[in-house]
């Protein structure tokens, strides 16, 4: 049996910012999804600052920090476990405890659902595995438009030069995307 996860607000923990930061230098490249890779320390410290989420917990077994629990106005949870703590239930003992204590906000048609979601990158199987065995399911595939790996994408599939104006590379002379004219 693991030791009970304790909960403590982000902004109740003096040294929150270098906690967090040392779990995103952990991460491995499939669980990014919304960020490019590791910020510098100044923009973590302003971002955890901004009070970006609805929730935001770090996560104790004892005095020792384990993780980070959030949630997003939009009743999404994220959640990160220290490498040398993964595998000892923390990050289960987290989620039950999390959505036992917390209700998701209302629905907002188109926009919010109203139920928990998790957002896992394609790659990441493990973290599938995970919410699969707290009985989450999947809902939706994301797909991403990425105009540089289009053009790329574009040129090898047609053979013809990419068709973009005021790209690099582009045939056409740039046009103003409001008048339609050339700028
Ligand atoms: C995914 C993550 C949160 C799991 O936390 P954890 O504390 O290690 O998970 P638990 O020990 O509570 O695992 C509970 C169950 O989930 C499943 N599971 C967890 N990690 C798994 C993995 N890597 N592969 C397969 N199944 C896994 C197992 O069924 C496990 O039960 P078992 O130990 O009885 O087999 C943790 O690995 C992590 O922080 N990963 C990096 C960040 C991330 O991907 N976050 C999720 C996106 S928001």
């Amino acid at each position: 049996m693991p030791q009970a996860v304790r909960f403590l607000p982000v902004d109740r923990v003096l040294t929150a910012p270098e906690l967090l930061y040392d779990l995103l230098r952990e991460r491995e490249r499939e669980t990014w999804i919304s960020t490019t890779g590791l910020p510098s320390y100044e923009e973590h410290v302003a971002f955890v600052t901004s009070k970006p989420y609805r929730y935001w917990y770090l996560l104790f077994a004892g005095e020792v920090p384990v993780g980070e629990l959030h949630a997003t106005e939009l009743n999404e949870i994220g959640l990160s476990i220290f490498k040398r703590h993964q595998g000892q239930h923390y990050g289960s003992q987290a989620i039950r405890h999390f959505i036992d204590m917390h209700a998701p906000l209302p629905p907002i048609t188109s926009k919010r659902n109203r139920h928990w979601l998790a957002n896992i990158g394609v790659e990441n199987t493990g973290s599938k595995a995970f919410f699969a065995s707290l009985g989450f399911r999947p809902l939706q595939e994301t797909w991403v438009f990425e105009k540089d790996n289009y053009n790329e994408h574009y040129r090898y599939t047609s053979g013809l030069p990419e068709p973009h104006r005021g790209q690099p590379g582009a045939t056409h002379a740039p046009v103003d995307p409001v008048s339609g004219g050339d700028v």
